[in-house]
């Protein structure tokens, strides 16, 4: 159940404000019944309209893909009070990450207000590819990209598949950069997954997520995605590899 005046803002017939003058002023029925009273609760049964108009109680979906800066929390809200990923966009829906970004990772992040598609792409089930470019202090040696490949044992339980490979070596400054693709979603998995074979992550970079890159977004830039995108997400999805 749902406040009507939220219903009726939500269904973008106009704003909270606007339809509580307009529950006042009398002009919005509930199943034929004129309702002035304000904070009626109403279902997704509830058949409205709003000066004789029916109103959709579907909240129009919105997807976005942002490249996540370092510094900002990846949550809707923060209890800390830091910037969260939802300042950085200009919308009056409520839209959520899809996973989780750490505060110092970079990339590619989905947000959205489509609940049926996160869920999808969050499932382990579905096997959703994320690729993660990280920076590792000291030289990864090969056989340590067979252990990920095969992988390791973090809070108590081995990782899924994984491939990875290494794409540069420093000596001078003794680092290493490695793409590490993972279908699992689990908290702070890849840094987990290089401190149990021995190399603390100093960066982190998502630089793919299913198909989505950031080709085009400078960091903190977000843009919208096309329907055709988004029926992609889906398919890739429900494509179980
Ligand atoms: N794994 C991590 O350790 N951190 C992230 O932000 C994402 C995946």
């Amino acid at each position: 159940m749902e406040r009507l005046q939220k219903v009726i803002a939500q269904s973008g017939y106009c704003s909270r404000r606007k339809a509580e003058e307009l529950i006042q002023q009398g002009k919005v029925k509930v199943n034929g019944q004129l309702v002035t009273e304000m904070g009626t609760k109403v279902s997704e049964q509830d058949a409205i309209t709003v000066e004789g108009k029916s109103i959709s109680k579907r909240e129009e979906k919105v997807y976005y893909l942002l490249n996540k800066p370092r510094g900002v929390v990846a949550t809707a809200s923060d209890e800390h009070g830091r910037k969260t990923v939802i300042d950085l966009i200009a919308t009056n829906q409520r839209i959520y990450p899809v996973g989780r970004l750490d505060y110092d990772t970079t990339g590619v992040l989905l947000l959205t207000n489509d609940g049926e598609l996160t869920n999808l792409l969050i499932h382990p089930r579905n096997h959703v590819e994320k690729t993660y470019i990280a920076k590792l202090e000291g030289i990864i040696q090969k056989q340590d990209i067979d252990r990920l490949c095969s992988g390791v044992v973090i809070d108590g339980k081995k990782t899924g598949k994984a491939r990875a490979k290494i794409k540069k070596i420093d000596k001078k400054t003794n680092s290493s950069l490695v793409e590490l693709i993972i279908y699992e979603g689990r908290n702070h998995q890849v840094k987990k997954m290089f401190e149990a074979i021995g190399y603390p992550v100093s960066k982190l970079k998502r630089e793919k997520f299913a198909y989505l890159t950031t080709n085009g977004l400078k960091s903190g830039e977000y843009r919208m995605l096309t329907i055709k995108e988004v029926k992609k997400l889906y398919s890739e999805a429900h494509k179980v590899q």
